[in-house]
């Protein structure tokens, strides 16, 4: 055999940390570096969940070039770490060659440190990326996702890819984006618009596969309102249940599903936790899932009126029963219940369409949004109308066209399943976990209005 290749086959190009006396040939991005007359370190970062490993090189071998994100690539012998020395790692690579594979300039760590304002790190995101903390937070919203997955599956839901065009409107109309789709000929172009939720989709698909669906996909909304909570493209995940006749049978669905999710993360995330400090605050969050309050939307209004939590604050003016409670007040509410609340039994004027009536009072809709504290709501769900002359009259009284809703009728015409279904924002959700004010701030690459970049 050729003496290059065997050569070449001695390097290891992975760390491990019981590597003694190992030839390595690693490439990664340096993190910090300290040059002295005769030997210089630099930190190598090569993997983004590893911590950088320390490298030793003689100063006359280092390019004069190299600093802080030149991407290199180390070749040497692994050693253990001296008594004194102070590194993540037990080990230190003691290089024979740093070659710079990538330059950098040493500008970088003024472009956004840590302490830069909200604004600059969403300018600079593209950089602010790689802040080892925000990193791990992006790193936890896989997690995150990968545990809702796993819940999903594990409680019997078939994963359905839904589409991002639509036909018609879930979720009314002010928040809808139009997009010019093509049509069947080239001069006559056709409106669709980008979902703003997959429930449709979910809906269509229970009867076909006969069991419970979810999706994990973008949502969209044109979203005007400026606020700590809204995007307008969210990551999305749904699920519509088969076989749920009552608001308790929904209500047990969803305490299963916050409880499961929290557990997973707490299982699967132990690292990402514990780099982010935040292990002991998802204990509490799991328990407070398992003693959540159940309040009907009238109760939250006079619990308001008790809280002096004002319809309008500065004329001390109180909610009336039939309000919709916006935002800010709700928030209020739940940050001083200090408890996961689940509120239902809308009244069915400010609520979507497909909402069924509350058997015990027509007025009012089977919904339930969850409600958590410092965030606000995490899910909207409900049980859906099952029957389809009560859904056309509930499209015409929203000002819908009935015919825009023919195949969404038709699951009412032939065998409805009796499902359920909810839809959680995991941006918001991750918000929560970690304990912040802003979905800004945990969201990798952030839409909102005026903001589309990188
Ligand atoms: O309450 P929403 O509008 O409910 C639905 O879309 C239902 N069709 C879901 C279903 O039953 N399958 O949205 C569900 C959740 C909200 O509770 C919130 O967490 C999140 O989606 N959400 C947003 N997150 C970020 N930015 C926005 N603009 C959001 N709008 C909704
Ligand atoms: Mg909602």
């Amino acid at each position: 055999m050729d003496q290059r290749m065997t050569s070449v086959r001695t390097f290891k190009t992975e760390l491990s940390e019981s590597d003694h006396d190992t030839l390595v040939d690693m490439v990664g991005w340096v993190d910090a570096l300290r040059k002295q007359t005769k030997v210089s370190f630099l930190q190598l970062r090569f993997k983004g969940t590893s911590p950088s490993v320390q490298v030793v090189v003689s100063s006359d071998k280092l390019h004069a070039d190299i600093c802080v994100e030149s991407f290199v690539r180390v070749r040497g012998v692994v050693r253990k770490l001296p008594l004194k020395a102070r590194s993540s790692y037990p080990i230190e690579i003691h290089a024979e060659e740093v070659e710079v594979v990538g330059s950098s300039t040493p500008e970088f760590r003024s472009e956004c440190p840590p302490q830069s304002h909200a604004d600059t790190k969403l300018q600079k995101r593209h950089l602010w990326m790689r802040d080892p903390l925000f990193a791990t937070i992006t790193r936890l919203r896989a997690v995150l996702i990968k545990s809702i997955r796993k819940y999903f599956e594990d409680s019997g839901c078939l994963d359905i890819i839904p589409p991002s065009f639509t036909s018609v409107e879930c979720e009314g109309g002010a928040s809808l984006f139009r997009v010019t789709h093509p049509g069947k000929t080239s001069d006559k172009p056709m409106d669709v618009y980008l979902t703003q939720s997959s429930q449709f989709a979910l809906e269509y698909a229970v009867p076909a596969q006969r069991q419970h669906c979810y999706c994990i996909a973008p949502s969209f909304r044109a979203e005007s309102s400026h606020t700590r909570r809204h995007l307008t493209e969210f990551m999305h995940a749904e699920a519509e249940w088969m076989g749920i006749f009552t608001m308790d049978d929904h209500l047990d669905k969803l305490k299963a599903l916050m409880t499961g999710i929290l557990a997973n993360l707490q299982a699967l995330g132990s690292a990402e936790l514990e780099e982010l400090g935040i292990t002991a605050r998802v204990a509490e969050l799991l328990e407070m899932s398992q003693h959540v309050l159940v309040l009907d939307h009238k109760d939250a209004i006079a619990e308001c009126r008790a809280r002096k939590i004002y319809k309008d604050e500065e004329t001390k003016l109180h909610f009336e029963e039939r309000d919709d409670i916006p935002e800010m007040q709700e928030r209020k509410l739940i940050d001083s219940l200090g408890c996961i609340v689940m509120l239902v039994r809308f009244p069915k004027e400010f609520k979507s369409f497909y909402m069924a009536l509350d058997p015990e009072d027509q007025t009012r809709v089977l919904g339930c949004d969850v409600e958590v504290p410092g965030v606000g709501e995490v899910i909207g769900s409900g049980i859906r109308e099952w029957d389809e002359e009560r859904l056309r009259s509930r499209l015409l009284e929203s000002k819908l066209d009935p015919e825009d809703y023919r195949e969404y009728l038709d699951l009412r015409k032939y065998g409805h399943g009796r499902t359920s279904g909810m839809g959680l924002g995991i941006d918001r959700m991750l918000t929560w976990i970690i304990g912040v004010t802003s979905i800004r701030e945990v969201v990798t690459f952030p839409r909102f209005p005026g903001y589309a970049r990188p």
